[in-house]
Formats: C-alpha cells, structure tokens, sequence
C-alpha cells in the first residue's frame, strides 16, 4: 500500500516508524512532516487544514491510504473530501470529530449514550454563566470549541470561576461555555481504534500535561508520557471498553455520523467510578510515542481494516513491560518558543527511538523549529529501568535552552 500520513509533530513520526514495520507498506509519504521524518521518508508540503489541497496531493500520488494525525484537519473536513474523492481514509468525519469539537456536542452523546460523566451546564452567554458560576462555586469552566488546550480552567472558587467565564468568553471557542462539577482522583487516558461500529482498545496511558517536575507550573501540550499506565487494570479498560466506547459508537451510528479513526477517552479516576472528562477523535501527542513503542501489532492493517470498516479483532497484542517518552522542549516553551536553534548529539543515541516534532533541517544542521522538539521513547522491563535509558539518552541531546521533566513515568497522578 502507498500511504500519505498528514502532521508534522512526534506522534506522527511515532505513526510513520509503525507504519514504516508493514510488510504491505510499498510507499509512505509525510505531509508536511519534519526533518526526523524527512531523513527516512519522502516529506511533501501541503496546507493540511484544506481538504481540496490533500484531495489534490493524494490523487497526485495514487496513494491507497491516507491517515489523519492531527484534529484541525479532521474539524476542517479533510477525511470527508477524501472519502467523497474515493480515497480510502483513516480519521473520522468532521461530523463524528465534533466530539473533540464541541464540548457540549461531547456532552449530549455522552447523555444519550449513558456514559458517566460530571454534571454540567451549558450557557449561550458569558454572563449568565458568570451568575451561575458564583452560585456554584468550584467549578470547572470550559470553552465549548477546539482552544489548543487553554480551554479549561478548574476554579477553586465563584469568584475564579467567574474570571475565568470572562476570560474563556473572550475566545474564539468560548461563545458557549460549559459548567461542570469539578471532580478528584487520577487522570488516564484509552484510546480506541474504531471502524464505525467495533473498537480494539490500545493499553491506557498517561501524560504529564504540566511543564515542570511535581505537575507544577502551566499546562503544555504534553511533557511526557507513559504506556501502559497501571491505574488502570485490565478489568478497568474492559470496562472502559463496554461503557465508555461502545456506547458512543453505538449513539453515533444511529445518528448517521459513524466514528471511524481513534476514539481518545480522557477518564478520571473518582471515588464514585470511572468519569469521562474529554474525547479526542485522533490519538494524543505524546502518549502516541510510547504507545507505538508497546503495540505489537501491524499499524498499516490495522488501520486500513478500520478506514474500511473491517477491524476484525478487539484485543490488541501488545510488548510485556512499558515505554516512557520525554518531550524536551525549546527554550521559552510554552509561553514563546524559540527556533532556530541548532541540535547536537542526535547521532550518538542508542537503544531508543527519538520522534521529532519541532525540527527543520538548513543545511547539514537539524535545528529547533517548534515548542516541543523531540520525543526521546524507551522500552524496558520495567519503569525504572524505561526511565533511566530514557534520561540517560536524552542527556546526549543538546541545544540551547533545552528544557525537560525529569519524573516522567514516576507516577505522577491528576
Ligand atoms: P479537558 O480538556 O476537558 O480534558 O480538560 C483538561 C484538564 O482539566 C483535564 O485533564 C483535567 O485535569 C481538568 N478537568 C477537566 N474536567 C474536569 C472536571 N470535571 N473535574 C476536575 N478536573 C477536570
Ligand atoms: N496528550 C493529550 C492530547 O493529545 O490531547
């Protein structure tokens, strides 16, 4: 099979090294892709976010399939230009990637599939949801559209959450804004591959969404990852499987918009059971790195038999012990990234894959071109001896202003 693989960060070099392992793979292109990806593969620029331009650049090439990394070109309805080209696709329609669209679209599915979930509220206007909020006092506040994960706040009082109404109010995203019981306990992450009616369910993972050591500091895109994530048994994905996934397969079908792609539950480990908090309709950057890593499964089929509607399996084989991925980031990420700045060291790593995301080669050098730079991935046995290659490699990488957490997969919880 020629394949075209759309994005440009770590989770898709993670997607094209998997990819690259098929014996069915003939030929694989990166749209845009970076200079990681670039060294293996035939990158090509295309304006993703334009569904006539992919359209376009996949019949140019004759490519059999085309898999979607990030969500801005499933919202912008690329998976459905190709479709209605002929094209064989693996990402979701933008009617079923409402689910990471809209919040509140999210939260009806959710309502009428039953899968649990905090209460919520939802208001057309800012200022009726500021009068609501001082009468709910902690409260979680979110910006119903897709806000590059500055959408959410967690207020710890009617007077944060009225600010934060005000200020999630001022984006784009926010012309609705949702209420939400604000609830405690550990933070995982399963994601599905769905082919419009069945699921096989990847191991659960974690991320580390803060910036610094301890989850201090502000949110990013994602620091780090781990797979599998042991707060979550095997009976607990099962579970996630039957009430979360099914479910939401089952809602969505019925109302004409099968979801086909990656279903990504962000789930919160309460007290009361297992909440969903989010969806995602592509797979998450960066537990995607050390999920690659510990899938033991042919990618290229199994997401040719889900963009077709044949997935045959619900088990997924995956490696014994765990994968770590340490994102290090370019100076002044996440508030100001700067680029530009020139990459040592890559060639004297061993023993791990290192996924590029924020790369660019001038010349003969590879230098920073984003916030979050490389994704260095170790498998092992166990944790500890996952963490202590991957640190240990990742300090053969230099370039200035380099920065990372150094307690990923030291089972940082919520
Ligand atoms: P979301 O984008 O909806 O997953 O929210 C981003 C982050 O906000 C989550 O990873 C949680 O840490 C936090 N969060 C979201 N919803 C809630 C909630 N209902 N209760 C407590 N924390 C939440
Ligand atoms: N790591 C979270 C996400 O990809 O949304």
């Amino acid at each position: 099979m020629k394949v075209l693989l759309l994005g440009s960060g770590a989770r898709e070099h993670a997607l094209a090294w998997k990819l690259a392992q098929s014996p069915a793979l003939t030929k694989l292109w990166c749209g845009p892709g970076n200079a990681g990806m670039a060294a293996r593969w035939e990158c090509v620029g295309v304006d993703v976010l334009s569904p006539s331009a992919v359209v376009a650049l996949a019949r140019s090439l004759l490519v059999d399939l085309v898999v979607v990394g990030p969500e801005a070109p499933l919202v912008a309805g690329v998976s459905d230009a190709l479709r209605e080209a002929g094209v064989l696709v693996f990402g979701p329609s933008a009617a079923a990637a409402t689910l990471e669209g809209s919040k509140a679209f999210a939260k009806e599915v959710m309502e009428r599939a039953n899968v649990p979930t905090a209460r919520w509220e939802l208001f057309d206007d800012a200022s009726a949801a500021a009068r609501r909020a001082r009468v709910w006092g902690p409260v979680v506040v979110k910006a119903d559209g897709l806000a590059a994960g500055k959408g959410v706040v967690v207020a710890g009082s009617g007077e944060e959450a009225e600010a934060a109404v005000r200020s999630l109010g001022a984006l784009p995203a926010g012309r609705r804004i949702l209420l939400e019981e604000r609830l405690t306990g550990p933070e995982v992450s399963v994601m599905a591959f769905c082919d419009g009616a069945r699921y096989a369910l990847l191991p659960a993972s974690q991320d580390h969404k803060r910036l610094l050591d301890g989850d201090q500091g502000p949110n990013t895109g994602g620091m780090g990852a781990y797979a599998p994530a042991p707060v979550l048994d095997a009976k607990g994905l099962e579970e996630t499987g039957r009430t979360v996934i099914a479910p939401v397969l089952d809602v969505m079908a019925k109302a004409g918009t099968p979801f086909a792609g990656v279903l990504y539950a962000g789930l919160m480990l309460t007290p009361d059971g297992l909440r969903v908090l989010e969806f995602n309709a592509r797979l998450g950057d960066p537990e995607t790195q050390p999920l690659m890593m510990q899938l033991d499964e042919d990618l290229l089929e199994l997401v040719a038999t889900c963009a077709s509607g044949h997935l045959a399996r619900q088990t997924l084989r995956v490696h014994p012990g765990v994968s770590i991925g340490v994102v290090l980031a370019a100076k002044g990420y996440p508030e100001s990234p700067v680029s530009g700045d020139p990459i040592e060291g890559l060639d004297a790593v061993k023993g791990v894959e290192v996924f590029h995301a924020g790369t660019k080669r001038v010349g003969d050098q590879i230098v920073t071109s984003g916030g979050r730079v490389l994704t260095v991935c170790a498998r092992a046995a166990t944790f500890n001896a996952a963490r202590d290659l991957a640190y240990a490699e990742a300090e053969k990488i230099r370039f200035a202003g380099m920065h990372y957490r150094r307690d990923i997969g030291k089972f940082m919880t919520g």
